[in-house]
């Protein structure tokens, strides 16, 4: 029984694998067996991609969240730097907070309007879909942002970082000055979207505005702000967009385990996944599973100092973000939420997930979190 199992599970991960780089009609995408980590404690198991894609679905709507990480295909991880890697651990149990002085000059210029205007134009394209030339062609569109934002910064580097279907991420970075150089600081969020009444639909209507536009506008606001007040970070900041999140953190895994098995030295990762739906109220709500405790507590600290609004803590319960990529590879993450489990906003992943639910003032708490983070993990 066991020799067959083995056998099975062999067959299968060869032929997925032979079958990655055809394209194929949808319904054969979905009956293609993949390695599924629910991330709940349950060892990964291998399904048919439409029975994961099922149980995420069902769950959304009863409610709660049934995420998973899709496995097929990753490398095992380095194991001489498993399961901790401490060297790359910034302490930060009593870091002080030195940039008081810049964030007083930089917070005052981010600004909603722009937020607004790029969730808007991303909302707009058909769907954002990993296998989608519109998902494809959205990418190359924040790219292009990046670059039209850092004209003339010699220290600035924009990368689509290709993956083995359609939609690339999207990773542009300030490059660090001094002996810290090599260290880097991460903000991130999904830039896919998807429509789940249909999976595997390349055209599909799914605007994503909240999931995730929100975050993709709030961290590229970031970006602007740093860029536009002149600051020069000693580590190096990557501003990231990943691919098919919607379809189990692929993009983010591939990064952040390529990431690992070349030792970057990423020292923190903030995920901005649904920044702009106050289904608490106005308060950022950070998420405790599947993260660093230490830099969850570091970024709670950045809110009573520098974003001055109502924090709370709930979980996902299950690998709900990309924030859970980093966590896997080894790194410290943190992920802020724009509301509760119980609370959040019930139109994600359909053609209902619109920017007139969303409410910019909440949002702006995640833009001044996010320029906090990477202006005092810089230095
Ligand atoms: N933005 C969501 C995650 C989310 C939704 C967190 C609601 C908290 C509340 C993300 O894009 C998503 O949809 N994740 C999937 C899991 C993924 C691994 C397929 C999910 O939650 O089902
Ligand atoms: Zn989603």
């Amino acid at each position: 029984m066991k020799f067959i199992s083995v056998f099975a599970i062999a067959v299968a991960f060869l032929s997925s694998q032979a079958q990655a780089h055809i394209a194929q009609p949808e319904a054969a995408e979905l009956t293609q067996l993949r390695l599924i980590d629910r991330g709940d404690g349950s060892a990964p198991r291998w399904m048919p991609l439409g029975q994961a894609l099922e149980y995420s679905q069902k769950s959304h709507g009863e409610g709660r969240c049934g995420g998973f990480m899709d496995l097929t295909g990753q490398k095992p991880l380095l194991e001489s730097i498993s399961p901790k890697v401490e060297y790359f651990r910034l302490s930060l149990e009593d870091r002080p907070l030195t940039q008081a002085e810049y964030l007083s000059s930089a917070l005052p210029l981010i600004d909603m309007s722009r937020v607004r205007s790029t969730v808007e134009a991303l909302s707009s394209n058909k769907n954002r879909y990993y296998k989608s030339t519109h998902g494809a062609k959205a990418a190359s569109w924040i790219a292009d942002q990046f670059k039209g934002m850092a004209r003339n910064r010699a220290d600035v580097t924009v990368e689509l970082y290709k993956h083995s279907w359609e939609q690339p991420s999207v990773i542009a970075t300030i490059a660090g000055q001094g002996p810290h150089k090599n260290e880097i600081v991460v903000i991130g969020g999904h830039l896919d979207s998807i429509n789940q009444s249909g999976f595997g639909n390349r055209e599909m209507v799914a605007p994503g505005a909240d999931d995730n536009a929100s975050g993709i506008a709030t961290l590229m606001e970031v970006y602007q702000v740093i860029l536009q007040s002149g600051f020069r970070p000693d580590r190096t900041l990557a501003f990231m967009g990943y691919a098919g999140e919607e379809v189990g953190l692929l993009g983010s895994q591939d990064i952040a385990n390529a990431y690992r098995n070349t030792k970057k030295s990423v020292v923190a990762v903030m995920q901005l996944d649904m920044t702009g739906f106050p289904g608490a109220g106005n308060q950022v709500v950070f998420m405790t599973d599947n993260v660093s405790p230490e830099l969850t507590k570091f970024s709670q600290k950045l809110m009573d100092t520098y974003v001055k609004v109502r924090w709370s803590t709930d979980r996902c319960g299950y690998a709900c973000s990309d924030h859970a990529s980093w966590t896997r590879a080894g790194y410290a993450s943190v992920m802020p939420f724009e509301a509760t489990m119980s609370t959040d906003n019930k139109a994600i992943h359909s053609t209902q997930d619109l920017i007139s639910k969303l409410d910019f003032n909440h949002a702006s708490a995640f833009a001044r979190l996010g320029l906090s983070f990477m202006a005092e993990l810089s230095k």
